[in-house]
């Protein structure tokens, strides 16, 4: 670690200008361990301009080829660019020894076939992909503290991951899960896309990719490896009418006679009791109220709760006349499922306390 210029750690962001890597420099701004935020960008335009909301901050861009001269100036470098580009310049970094944390899909498969079935190309670096750590902190918290380099999962991965892990140390669970996944329209980056303006988002849904969205793989990778058997996924996502947010239910059926608080119990010893357990991961365990056909919405999470934080609320349900568990899980993409844990993951993989910067809850 690189610390002696100033005591605090300096930060490298490759995709400064993107949402999720404005949501790092945001972020890195309020960690009390950073001292130096460097971002990048192709462009000519401001910090402020591109994100307003980090007027006066001080920050500024940099091209990245500017940044990967200085590596040795810094302890952690974040790619926060699209799916290809973070496979070509990483060995550089680590090679300066930086830590790295990619919050693209180049190191999330342990293979280069799967890589290449899943997003199209050639991996430009396959020898480093046995050694990335997959990035769900509270699964993988003692793989990382070792890592060099963190592969951070996909947003609606790591909602599903962290909604279904405790369903699935359940004997007699189903071997195909449903997910059904709405996320904000930053979920679609900064690219224009006229199907996603808000003149015509607004008030409406838009569904996509439903023949196989690409995180769909890398789920079914995670959930058959914590299942010890082959899990299958059905996954469906769209954008909402929303900027930020993913509202993700999950379906999988259960043994018959389970009860919702047989599965409650499943998830509050799997995850702990809220502050003291998992800080991030909080599970709605609030007993239901009223008699049938009483709609009780308070046991359900909803994104404007997590939104702006790094939290995963989750709500736990059961139909048990036709034996299948229900699970409500919300994030913010861009922090759980992008910026808030990658620096979660930056945390640990430095020896600092996890929650580190990241402990607020939404307004
Ligand atoms: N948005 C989400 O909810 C979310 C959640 C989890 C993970 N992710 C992943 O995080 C990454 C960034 O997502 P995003 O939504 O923030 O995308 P985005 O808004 O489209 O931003 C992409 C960024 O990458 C930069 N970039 C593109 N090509 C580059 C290159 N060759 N060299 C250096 N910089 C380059 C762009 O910079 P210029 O301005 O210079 O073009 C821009 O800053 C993606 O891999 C995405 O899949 C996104």
């Amino acid at each position: 670690v690189n610390t002696s210029a100033g005591g605090g750690l300096t930060v490298g962001v490759v995709g400064g200008t993107g949402y999720a890597g404005g949501e790092l420099c945001r972020l890195l701004l309020g960690h009390p361990a950073v001292s130096s935020v460097l971002p990048t960008s192709r462009g000519e335009e401001t910090v402020e301009r591109v994100h307003p909301n980090l007027l006066g901050s001080g920050l500024s861009f940099l091209p990245a080829p500017v940044l990967a001269e200085r590596a040795a100036e810094l302890d952690v470098v974040l790619f926060s660019t699209p799916t290809g580009e973070a496979m070509r310049a990483v060995e550089h970094y680590l090679d300066h020894g930086v830590r790295v944390v990619d919050l693209s899909a180049d190191f999330r498969f342990a293979d280069a076939a799967t890589y290449r079935r899943v997003h199209g190309p050639q991996h430009a670096c396959p020898h480093l992909l046995a050694e990335a750590v997959y990035g769900v902190t509270e699964l993988n918290r003692k793989q990382l503290s070792q890592a060099r380099l963190v592969a951070n999962p996909g947003c609606y991965a790591i909602t599903a991951i962290l909604a279904l892990a405790p369903l699935l140390t359940l004997s007699g669970t189903g071997d195909r899960v449903s997910v059904h996944a709405v996320n904000g329209t930053t979920g679609a980056g900064t690219t224009p896309k006229r199907a996603l303006m808000h003149a015509e988002v607004a008030g409406s849904m838009l569904a996509y990719s439903l023949d196989g969205h690409r995180h769909g793989p890398e789920l079914e990778d995670v959930l058959t490896g914590l299942a010890g058997r082959p899990v299958e996924v059905d996954l469906n996502t769209a954008h909402g009418d929303f900027a930020r947010g993913i509202h993700l239910q999950a379906n999988v059926d259960v043994p018959s006679g389970t009860r919702r608080e047989d599965l409650l119990e499943l998830y509050r010893q799997f995850y702990g009791p809220g502050a003291d357990g998992e800080y991030f991961v909080r599970v709605n365990d609030q007993p239901r109220r009223g008699g049938l056909n009483t709609k009780d919405y308070s046991l359900y999470p909803t994104v404007a709760a997590v939104t702006g934080t790094n939290f995963c609320h989750l709500g736990v349900d059961l139909d048990p006349a036709r034996g299948i568990a229900k699970i409500v899980a919300v994030t913010d993409n861009l922090v759980k499922g992008a910026a808030g844990s990658a620096i979660q993951n930056m945390n640990v993989m430095l020896g600092l306390d996890e929650t580190t910067g990241l402990r607020g809850y939404a307004p």
